[in-house]
């Protein structure tokens, strides 16, 4: 009887370890280079900002139905990590790795080790800058997100002279300056027709006669601008802007804020302002929190991301690599040394009037998440 409850026990654990090796693993710790192999190997920037955590929770659920192994690894905001983590992968024989760098120029040296090992790397929403080592980039029309925004606050203004706040993300990642390039498209014009004035960026005025802004330009724009994609970031500069502005600057104010963490951290010091007699303020990426101040009219618009998609794309492309076919692209995008085959998905915009259909009823999010959904 003992004997046959070892062997049961035995049994149950041998069973245990296979399922292991076929669902994916998800920690922040590089693992012990000896464990299981993995075919497929992903790397995402940091569990701190909601957006990660929703494609961590895609990955997980798309993967379900993979006979690969697959490992999630996130890098907690630095590049040292990332680059340990991509050579934890590389130890336990990856052959696709499918990679957001937390910072487009210091991830070339990891993925270059990648590429040294025969493995196929794919950018999963951001690109990595400067090396020929990326071999394919799944992506949003980041672009048409900042479009997107400028569009909104555009829409809402009338008259001129309307004072405008501009916010940026991280100099260290190309969406960044994509995002801020759909933008200046968009709000330029109405700068230069006095619909806008610019009130919080010195470099942003200095340059508001260009309709196009070269990538130094922009630059020095992001740099004067940028939260870091960090809310607490966000929230001091804010605060500082309107700390020093005066309270003609101030009234019905207008925010470009590049994404929602970082909106609803502007939002909240413009609304604790009482010089500040109404916002509008744009975002991007459709997280819960942002969902319910845009419910709660706290936040204006979002631009909705559908991570389902972008996972689909990227898990396809390495299903078709590891079974020795070309993946599907649609176009290519330069980065600084080479064009990378890309795939591009389109974005939605959501406000308080269209939450319900593009969120709830198209299955992302379960009604229960909210309150006084209408
Ligand atoms: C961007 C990404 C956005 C946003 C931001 C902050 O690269 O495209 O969706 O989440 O990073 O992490």
């Amino acid at each position: 009887m003992k004997k046959l409850l070892v062997l049961l026990l035995v049994v149950s654990m041998l069973i245990a370890v296979t399922a292991c090796s076929k669902t994916p693993a998800t920690t922040g710790e590089a693992p012990a280079a000896d464990s299981n192999k993995v075919d497929i190997g992903i790397v995402l920037p940091t569990k701190d900002e909601p957006r990660w955590v929703q494609d961590e929770t895609r990955f997980t659920e798309a993967l379900k139905s993979t006979d690969y192994s697959v490992e999630i690894l996130f890098s907690q905001g630095s590049s040292a990590k990332e680059k340990e983590n991509v050579e934890a992968l590389i130890a336990k024989g990856i052959k696709v790795l499918i990679i957001t760098p937390q910072d487009g120029g210091a991830a070339a040296s990891a993925v270059e080790a990648a590429k040294k090992e025969g493995i196929k790397v794919i950018a999963y929403d951001r690109l990595i800058t400067g090396t020929d080592a990326v071999d394919y980039y799944v992506t949003f029309d980041s672009v048409a997100v900042g479009e997107a925004q400028a569009r909104y606050l555009v829409e809402q203004a009338t008259g001129t002279g309307n004072p405008l706040y501009l916010y940026a993300g991280a100099a260290s990642d190309n969406n960044a300056f994509l995002f801020f390039e759909g933008a200046w498209n968009v709000l330029q014009p109405k700068i230069a027709d006095g619909t806008f004035v610019i009130k919080n960026s010195s470099e942003a005025v200095a340059l508001q006669g260009n309709a196009k802004l070269t990538r130094d330009e922009m630059g020095k724009i992001v740099g004067q601008v940028t939260t870091n994609w960090d809310f607490n970031e966000a929230k001091n500069k804010a605060e500082a802007h309107l700390t020093s502005a005066k309270a003609a600057d101030k009234g019905n104010v207008f925010i470009l804020a590049p994404n929602d963490g970082t909106a609803r951290a502007i939002a909240d010091a413009f609304a604790a302002d009482t010089a500040v007699t109404s916002y509008k303020v744009t975002g991007q990426d459709a997280e819960k929190a942002s969902v319910q101040y845009i419910i709660d009219n706290k936040q204006s618009m979002t631009v909705f991301k559908d991570v389902r998609t972008l996972v689909k794309d990227s898990i396809e492309m390495a299903v078709a690599i590891l079974g020795g076919k070309e993946p599907q692209t649609t176009g290519s995008y330069n980065n600084g040394k080479v064009d990378v085959k890309a795939k591009q998905t389109e974005v939605v915009v959501v406000k308080n009037d269209n939450v319900k259909a593009a969120l709830v009823d198209s299955g992302y999010y379960p009604a229960s998440d909210f309150t006084n959904l209408k």
